[in-house]
C-alpha cells in the first residue's frame, strides 16, 4: 500500500457510506466525500466530526455532468460508491460517476453492491439487484478497473427492514428451509472490507464476505442469546410458497418496494445468491462482530 492513498466516496452521508469514510479514515486514507448541494448540516456535521484530518468535502451529486463530477474526483485514485436509488442513481449515475473518474485519472471503482452474491441471480429475481447487475454491464471495458465487494445481507437489516423479527409478538418468522446457510455482516464491517478492498492495489473483480454465515435456525439462535429473549420461531412456508406470495404482490401492486424485501429473502432462502467462497482471509486485520454479540450491545436496526 501506498503512503496515504486519496479515496473518493460517494453517498458519504449515507448509512453505509458514512461508515467506509470512518473505516478508510481509520485505515490511514485520506478521503474526499461528495457531499450533495443543500444536504443537512447534521448529515454533513456527522461527517466533518469524524476527523478533520484527511478528510475533504466536495460538494456535488453523480448526476452531474461528467466533466464538473471529475473536479470533485479530483486526486482520488480510488472512488468507492454507496448510493442509494433508482435506476437513474444506480445505472446512469454509477456510469456517469464512472467516466468522471476516468477524466480524473482514477484507477478504480467499487460499485455501490454490497449485496449477496449478484452474479448468481436473473433478471426478474430482485429488481433492485437488477439496476446492480445493469450498470455492472454497462461499465464492461470501462477504463477503470471494476472491483465489487459483496456482504451478504446486513445484521441490521436481518433484524430491521426483512420484517423477521417481531420483539412485541416475541417471533421471529421465516420461510423456506430452516437449515440453509445464510451470508450476514454488519454495517460497520462492510465498511471495513470495503475499506480494505479499497486500499488493496491488488484486489481485483468480485470480493465476498460475511460476518457470519448461519441458517435461519441458527440464526434464531443467536438472536435469542444476543437479546436474553425467547422468540418463537415461525415457519411461513417453503422457498415456492414465498415465490407465490410475491408473484401475488406484485399482481395486486404498482410499487415493488412493498414486495423488495420479500424478493431479498427469496434470494437468500433459495440459497441461489449463497456466496461459494470468502475473501474474509485476505483481510485479516478485519475481525467481523459475531450476531449475537452485535444483538447484545443493541445495534440499531435499519
Ligand atoms: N446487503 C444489505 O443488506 C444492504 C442493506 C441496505 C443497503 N445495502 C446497500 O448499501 C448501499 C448503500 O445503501 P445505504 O442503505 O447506506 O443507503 P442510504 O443510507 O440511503 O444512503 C444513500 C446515499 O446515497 C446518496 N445519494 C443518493 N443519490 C445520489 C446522487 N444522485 N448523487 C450523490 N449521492 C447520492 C445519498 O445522499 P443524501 O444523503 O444527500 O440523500 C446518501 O449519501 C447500497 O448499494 C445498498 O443497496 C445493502
Amino acid at each position: 500500500m501506498s503512503s496515504s492513498p486519496k479515496v473518493f466516496v460517494a453517498g458519504a452521508t449515507g448509512l453505509l457510506g458514512g461508515q467506509i469514510v470512518r473505516a478508510l479514515l481509520d485505515q490511514g486514507a485520506h478521503v474526499r466525500a461528495l457531499v450533495r448541494p443543500g444536504a443537512p448540516e447534521e448529515k454533513k456535521n456527522a461527517l466533518t466530526g469524524l476527523r478533520a484530518d484527511g478528510l475533504e468535502l466536495v460538494e456535488g451529486d453523480i448526476t452531474d455532468p461528467a466533466e464538473r463530477l471529475a473536479e470533485a474526483v479530483g486526486d482520488a485514485t480510488t472512488v468507492i460508491s454507496a448510493v442509494q436509488g433508482g435506476p437513474e442513481v444506480i445505472v446512469e449515475g454509477q456510469v456517469n460517476l464512472v467516466r468522471a473518474a476516468e477524466k480524473a485519472g482514477a484507477k478504480r471503482f467499487i460499485p455501490s453492491d454490497f449485496a449477496f452474491d449478484l452474479t448468481k441471480l436473473d433478471d426478474g429475481d430482485n429488481f433492485m439487484i437488477d439496476w446492480r447487475r445493469q450498470a455492472a454491464a454497462a461499465l464492461t471495458g470501462a477504463g477503470v478497473e471494476v472491483v465489487s465487494v459483496l456482504n451478504g445481507a446486513f445484521y441490521e437489516v436481518m433484524i430491521g427492514f426483512m420484517g423477521l423479527v417481531d420483539w412485541e409478538q416475541g417471533t421471529l418468522s421465516h420461510w423456506g428451509d430452516p437449515d440453509q446457510p445464510l451470508d450476514m455482516t454488519s454495517v460497520p464491517d462492510t465498511a471495513a472490507f470495503a475499506a480494505a478492498v479499497a486500499l488493496d492495489p491488488a484486489a481485483t473483480g468480485t470480493l465476498r464476505f460475511a460476518g457470519e454465515v448461519m441458517s435461519m435456525r441458527e440464526f434464531h439462535d443467536a438472536v435469542q442469546r444476543g437479546s436474553g429473549r425467547t422468540l418463537r420461531l415461525r415457519h411461513l412456508g417453503t422457498a415456492d410458497d414465498l415465490r407465490a406470495e410475491i408473484e401475488r404482490r406484485a399482481a395486486a401492486s404498482q410499487n415493488p418496494f412493498e414486495y423488495v424485501a420479500l424478493q431479498y429473502q427469496w434470494c437468500m432462502v433459495t440459497g441461489k445468491a449463497k456466496f461459494d467462497s470468502l475473501d474474509n482471509a485476505r483481510y485479516p486485520q478485519v475481525t467481523p462482530q459475531p450476531l449475537a454479540d452485535f444483538v447484545r450491545a443493541g445495534a440499531p436496526a435499519a
